[in-house]
């Protein structure tokens, strides 16, 4: 104890910490090295609340601020992707009690199918996915007296136009994407990872080159067939992209939880995200080569050796992670998710889907939010 207190005095400078904040059940120690990042990056008013909480031992034991933190920034992730995925139900997938509103479109899911014709009911199911996963991790803060989080204000960027879309308020944009598409030779790649500071080409450099719908803005881009059809093939490698995203988020954050509980939540959320971004890298490998004529987006063969690339960079069969490099070469490769360093991963994820274009139109409130959110997650250190 005497440890503890002489650590919060060298951290804080004094012994300000009120003893009714740490709680039971959570240490000094534990407090003290999350509670300084939280001062300088977050809202000491959540982070407060959240402190009395700390007190309130449900099961799973309490959670320390780092926790907390990262679960609130995976809240926060998750509602950003319920709100893309239920963009794309609305207009390709199905509609129902379980993932209802919008009515459909026609054409976009005939283009859809172009990859699989049971696109829609992966569309259905990976949004419901999405919503099960804010919404639990939501009322689980709660029920350790966190606070939940909310990102209704910032619903305000425009609806798709297009017949089958409600006309709501939304959170991100579809329609102005530059999807990033080089994770699809990071997971072909036999000797090149992310965390050994190697880089990867886009399968599909076009769609970096400008923003491109992934919905159809409105009932006009419903023609000619190769554009709606390019608009479904964006969709079909933005799906993987979301999820692989994802995929390495998950075990990047687990690495700084303290709380078994915690870590089991991550450890059997983080997995799906994992079997979202395999289906949908299958089935964007089903994406018919083509160039759209009213802007020039070039979707290439991917079973063609492509410029600068090996054919085992870019063949559409080779969904299995390749075994590369792993922590240090001097190790035999391994078949692994690619990248898990923990470092900054949630401004990280932010960063990436700013660069997607997902956000064009938002605030810069929403953009503080977000990243007092990421970097409060970023702070948290394993007890
Ligand atoms: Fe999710
Ligand atoms: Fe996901």
């Amino acid at each position: 104890m005497k440890d503890q207190t002489n650590q919060q005095t060298s951290i804080n400078g004094s012994r300000s910490v009120p003893s009714e904040s740490t709680g039971r059940g959570v240490s000094r120690r534990s407090f003290l090295a999350t509670g300084a990042a939280v001062g300088a990056s977050a809202g000491l008013g959540t982070f407060g609340r959240a402190a009395a909480a700390l007190a309130q031992e449900g099961g799973g034991g309490a959670l320390t601020f780092g926790d907390v933190a990262i679960l609130r920034f995976l809240a926060a992730a998750e509602i950003l992707e319920t709100d893309l995925w239920q963009q794309y139900n609305e207009l390709g997938g199905i509609q129902d009690s379980e993932v209802p509103g919008g009515s459909g479109s026609k054409r976009y899911i005939e283009a859809l199918e172009g990859l699989d014709e049971d696109m829609s009911q992966y569309i259905h199911d990976n949004t419901e996915d999405e919503q099960s996963h804010f919404e639990f991790i939501n009322a689980y803060l709660e029920s350790k007296g966190a606070e939940p989080v909310n990102l209704d204000k910032f619903r305000e960027l425009p609806s798709s136009k297009a017949t089958g879309a409600q006309q709501i308020g939304r959170l991100t944009n579809l329609m102005e994407l530059s999807v990033d598409t080089s994770y699809w030779t990071r997971y072909r790649s036999r000797s090149k990872n992310p965390d050994l500071g190697d880089e990867f080409a886009p399968a599909v450099p076009g769609l970096l080159k400008g923003k491109f719908p992934a919905i159809p803005r409105s009932d006009e881009d419903l023609e000619p067939e190769k554009h709606i059809q390019a608009i479904a093939n964006t969709a079909g490698f933005h799906f993987a992209f979301i999820e692989q995203g994802g995929t390495s988020l998950y075990p990047q954050l687990v690495q700084r939880v303290s709380n078994a509980q915690v870590r089991r939540i991550l450890l059997s959320i983080g997995p799906t995200e994992t079997m979202h971004f395999q289906t949908w890298q299958d089935k964007a490998g089903n994406a018919p080569p083509l160039t759209d004529p009213t802007n020039g987006l070039v979707f290439p063969d991917l079973n063609e050796t492509q410029p600068g690339l090996e054919l085992e960079d870019t063949k559409t069969n080779l969904i299995m992670p390749e075994p590369t490099a792993f922590l240090n070469r001097k190790f035999p490769v391994c078949s692994i998710i690619r990248p898990t360093n923990t470092h900054g991963a949630a401004m990280g994820a932010v960063e990436s889907l700013k660069k997607d274009g997902l956000f064009i139109g938002q605030s810069a409130a929403f953009f503080r939010v977000l990243k007092q959110l990421a970097a409060a997650a970023d702070a948290a250190r394993p007890q």
